[in-house]
């Protein structure tokens, strides 16, 4: 099987977990477009979601399916998101796609996070994967510079020669060479410099199921 397959897999898996009359949260990235896909041929099972980015609003809006503000809505019964690494408690980097914040918040009213996502996403230790850090412009250089101290080598992320902007205007820079072996410790951390919006860490509020696609089918992980 491909790699999209599997990430196809799990995002039909996925559907079991949205039960008639939700309104759910959506993640970003590919898994979750395939996800969106698939909710698409029963859009009608669910009063509607709530988009981690103006991405995936799009997405949800061109198969019918109702966007809700987050204001509006007051819990989640499910949080639907792929990850760039998931270890074996639940504890994810998340961000590739640039939508970390916007995913943290929409996860936080969620009474469960299902985690989707193809088997090369597990991993033992997080931090082979560059984390992203999402930062306010002005403290670019300043937060790099924590980083570094931190043991990460900081990259700011670019998009056609300028510096990449999320939908909340803000920029990311990609922390690597990290082996991060205590993950709630170290988000706190990084969560704590001036300048931080938010990091790509999900370890203090992980995921609660995992669908792994592996070639011998989606593998349920609970946590
Ligand atoms: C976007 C994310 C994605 O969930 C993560 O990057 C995984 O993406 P994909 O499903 O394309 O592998 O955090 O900000």
């Amino acid at each position: 099987m491909t790699q999209d397959e599997l990430k196809q897999a799990v995002a039909r898996a996925a559907l079991d977990y949205v039960a008639e009359g939700d309104i759910i949260g959506v993640g970003t990235g590919s898994t979750a477009n395939f996800f969106i896909d698939e909710l698409g041929k029963q859009s009608h099972r669910i009063k509607g979601a709530v988009a981690s980015s103006e991405a995936t609003a799009t997405r949800l809006k061109s198969h019918g399916i109702t966007v809700f503000d987050l204001n509006e809505v007051e819990r989640l019964s499910v949080y639907i998101d792929g990850a760039d690494e998931i270890n074996s408690r639940g504890a994810m980097i998340k961000g590739g796609g640039g939508a970390l914040t916007r995913e943290k918040i929409v996860a936080s009213v969620a009474d469960r996070f299902i985690c989707i996502a193809d088997a090369s996403k597990l991993v033992d230790v997080l931090g082979k994967f560059p984390l992203p850090v999402e930062v306010i412009p002005m403290a670019v250089a300043a937060v790099g510079r924590r980083l570094a101290a931190l043991g990460a080598v900081p990259t700011l992320r670019m998009k056609d020669g300028s510096p990449y902007l999320t939908d909340n205007g803000c920029q990311i820079i990609d922390a690597s060479g990290l082996q991060i072996t205590d993950p709630s410790t170290f988000e706190v951390k990084v969560n704590d410099i001036p300048g931080v919006v938010s990091v790509g860490l999900f370890a203090r509020k992980g995921a609660d199921v995992c669908l792994l696609g592996t070639a011998g089918g989606v593998k349920t992980l609970m946590f």
